[in-house]
């Protein structure tokens, strides 16, 4: 198996994050899309998107042939002995994932194993609904091909749990490795592909292995609401929600990550996945209401930050805000459901001017929406003259910014963290009024 070649199907983070991390451990890859530029760029070892480290990888990669691009799905199956398929699996209106994509490049990898004489794995690491890769994966390439599972090709499913912003560490560095496998043969060539990842590995059931990433997915959501909903009683209590989230996280029962208040859960995971998980329950008749609330909190929550901004300054009308950071997170230029969207579209709507700032996501931001804002190259020319700063993604060099700075730059200096980004007594102490989610904004 030294010498098995890899076909990733789709160059988004996970497919790119992928075909990185495996080309990297020794195994020749080749990652599609359907954007020819992509491609073309990959060639020039420049990625799709801005993800830290990911640009240096690339261009090792592929200047010594470890990695390359394609738009040619049937190709680069044809060329491989495992394909990944990693396209997206967006929402549909209704909040179910749209799995069209799935089925264009489980045709096209059936049309390529047609040709093709050698055993091939196909792996579905896409986050998709309990049941894709055995009625929907397997049909399709069986249709094609006119092979047969087990015999001709092996199936599995492997979820992906990177984080954007750190996605290269998690993919070299995951937390566990989950093999779902419809027989022990296809999942030995998983095993062996990760070989050299010393993390846990679980194989088990193919649809336990697709509902693995949701579950995963929505308890994180869910801690995150339930800090979320704390924070607001934390405030009418006049208690920091930090200190209690740190006390309760200390429980070896529980874990201290994924309790940090703030503004809301965005990025092309959390929001959809929930929603994804929650509509095909409601479809074969289960209610979910801590999902339904888990979504709910979130909705409520970008529009309570507001509701701060409000108890800090009085009126919004006429105000001049600065808002920083726009990404759903730091160190991404993605907006996918960012938090900032609703936070602007409500201070917009109460009358005040928005000048908004982000290191890396400021043009993303200008495509998405149509609404009356002022993108400004730093966060000083964002802050100068304006009557308050609010935080929505805590960059570093967001978070680098000092009372002296908000001092100096705003016509007051009133701060409201939404990612209790500050160390709030220091602000406080050095003369900024500061105001947060969770924190003590009445004493
Ligand atoms: C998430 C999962 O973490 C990852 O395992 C999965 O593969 C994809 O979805 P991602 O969306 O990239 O990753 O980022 P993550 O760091 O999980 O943050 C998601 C959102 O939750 C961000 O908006 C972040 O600000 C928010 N968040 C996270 C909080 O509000 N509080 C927290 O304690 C953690």
């Amino acid at each position: 198996m030294d010498k098995l070649k890899i076909a990733i199907l789709g160059m988004g983070y996970v497919g790119l994050t992928s075909g990185i991390a495996f080309s990297k451990h020794g195994f020749k890859s080749i990652c599609t899309t359907t954007t020819r530029s992509k491609a073309v760029n990959l060639a020039k070892g420049i990625p799709p998107f801005y993800e830290p480290g990911v640009e240096e990888l690339l261009k090792e990669l592929v200047n010594v042939g470890m990695l390359s691009g394609s738009v040619n799905n049937v190709e680069a199956v044809d060329q491989s002995d495992v394909t990944f398929i990693c396209v997206g699996t967006p929402s549909l209106p209704d909040g179910s994932a749209d799995l069209s994509s799935i089925r264009d490049t489980a045709r096209d990898i059936g049309i390529a194993l047609k040709e093709k004489d050698s055993y091939h794995v196909v792996v579905a690491k896409s986050t998709i609904p309990p049941g894709t890769t055995e009625e929907i994966i397997l049909p399709f390439v069986e249709k094609y091909s006119g092979k047969q599972v087990d015999r001709d090709f092996g199936l599995c499913m492997n979820p992906e749990f990177l984080r954007q912003g750190e996605a290269v560490h998690d993919s070299f560095n995951p937390d566990r490795i989950v093999i779902g496998q419809h027989d022990k043969r296809s999942g030995d060539v998983l095993e062996y592909i990760y070989r050299d990842y010393t993390c846990s590995k679980i194989r088990c059931d193919i649809k336990a292995a697709e509902l693995i990433k949701y579950a995963a997915n929505s308890l994180l959501a869910t801690k995150i609401s339930f800090a979320n909903e704390f924070s607001r009683i934390c405030e009418k209590f006049n208690i920091d929600v930090y200190e209690v989230m740190r006390g309760v996280g200390l429980d070896f029962r529980l874990n201290p990550r994924f309790l940090d208040a703030g503004c809301g859960f965005g990025g092309s995971c959390f929001p959809k996945d929930v929603s994804a998980i929650k509509t095909l329950a409601k479809n074969i008749e289960v209610e979910t209401p801590i999902l339904d609330a888990v979504l709910y909190t979130n909705e409520i929550q970008p529009l309570h930050l507001v509701e701060i901004v409000r108890d800090a300054v009085g009126s919004l009308k006429g105000k001049i805000i600065a808002v920083l950071g726009l990404s759903f997170k730091p160190n991404t230029d993605d907006i996918r459901a960012t938090r900032a969207l609703p936070i602007i579209k409500k201070l917009v709507e109460e009358g005040a001017k928005i000048r908004a700032y982000d290191p890396k996501a400021a043009t993303n931001f200008k495509r998405l929406v149509d609404l009356p804002v002022e993108y400004c190259d730093t966060w000083e020319e964002g802050l100068r003259g304006a009557d308050l700063a609010v935080v929505q993604s805590d960059w570093k060099e967001i978070r680098d910014i000092k009372a002296e700075d908000f001092k100096r730059l705003l016509k007051n200096p009133v701060v409201v963290d939404g990612r209790r980004t500050y160390d709030a007594n220091l602000l406080k102490a050095q003369g900024v009024r500061y105001y947060g989610i969770g924190w003590k904004n009445k004493a």
